[in-house]
């Protein structure tokens, strides 16, 4: 931990796992190493990047005016799967924050990332950047090998690579703004709107995603992996299936997961996702889960990546 924390002071990278999805990790308050992360990921600069701190103290560090109500979430569930979008500080540069007066900041919930996150205070840091580890608008990584397949060749050497295990919630934290009146859902996850109604007493905005209706080519293909992902339809032979256990498939079906619970689905889908790929798969067919809880969240990802996969 500590010479990882050490290489992150000195402007390398740092993929570290959290329960979601694995990060690529950067010092924020180094422009140059952040940069690395854009051009490691292939990411366009004006997309913001979650802030990743040790403990709730680390949110005075990065924002300013914060709400009562966004104290209460943080009290309630951090470290854990939720990043709070909130007014920035001085600390957070335009190269952090896309140039936006707002930043996400998050504590995760896993004692590499923890581990890594306290050494790099104890070594002086402030927060550590990171997006999730993969490149820009492929499925998200939830194993140290997912990381190393995605980015191994546009990491540097000293860059490093810590493997925690799979990840156990396996989709990326709910994102809330919490600049307004009521805490508004950017991003659903594994933290819940009923959840957040509970820990503030507010009403919660959901904000629809835009949505596949949106004309073609406007929208990016994101969580996508190469075969094309086509929801709830029939499979045949030949194609991949992720479904609930208890739904059957036909011969010749590549069955790539059978989950028993919508938090099982949620932690499996992207390894499933990359296992198309790795097995040459041209079509993944997905029964979504129904209902609320974190099946809104796998919905949410699961109409992007056939969005994307539709126009690739
Ligand atoms: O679970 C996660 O959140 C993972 C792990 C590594 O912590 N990280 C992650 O980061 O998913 P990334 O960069 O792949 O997705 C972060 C999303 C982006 O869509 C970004 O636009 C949004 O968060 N975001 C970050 N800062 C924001 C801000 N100030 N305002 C609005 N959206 C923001
Ligand atoms: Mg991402």
């Amino acid at each position: 931990m500590a010479d990882a924390a050490a290489n992150l002071l000195a402007g390398g990278l740092v993929a570290f796992p959290t329960e979601t999805v694995y990060g690529l990790g950067a010092d924020a308050c180094n422009e140059m190493a952040v940069a690395r992360i854009y051009s490691v990921k292939g990411r366009p600069a004006d997309h913001p990047l979650i802030v990743h701190v040790a403990s709730m103290g680390g949110l005075g560090d990065w924002a300013d005016d914060v709400p009562g109500y966004a104290i209460s979430l943080a009290r309630d569930f951090w470290p854990g799967p939720m990043t709070l979008v909130v007014k920035r500080s001085g600390l957070a540069g335009d190269f952090v924050t896309g140039g936006q007066d707002t930043v996400g900041v998050r504590v995760p919930d896993h004692p590499v990332a923890l581990g890594l996150l306290e050494a790099f205070v104890r070594a002086g840091g402030k927060g550590v950047a990171a997006p999730s580890a993969n490149r820009f608008g492929n499925v998200s990584p939830t194993t140290a090998q997912a990381v190393s397949d995605e980015l191994g060749e546009y990491l540097a050497d000293g860059d490093q690579i810590l493997d925690g295990g799979p990840c156990d919630v396996g989709v990326e934290s709910t994102i809330i703004d919490c600049t307004g009146d009521v805490p508004k859902i950017l991003r659903p996850g594994a933290i819940t709107a009923q959840m957040i109604a509970e820990s503030t007493g507010l009403a919660v905005v959901r904000v629809v995603e835009e949505s596949a209706i949106r004309v073609s080519g406007s929208l990016e293909a994101h969580y996508a992996p190469a075969a094309t992902v086509v929801l709830d339809q029939s499979p045949v032979a030949g194609q991949g299936f992720i479904a609930m256990a208890d739904v059957a498939a036909g011969e010749g079906v590549v069955r790539l997961a059978a989950p028993k619970t919508h938090e099982e689905f949620a932690r499996v889908l992207y390894s499933a996702l990359r296992a198309a790929d790795e097995q040459g798969l041209e079509t993944v067919v997905v029964a979504q889960p129904q209902g609320d809880g974190i099946a809104i969240a796998i919905r949410d990802r699961l109409k992007r990546a056939a969005f994307g996969s539709a126009n690739s």
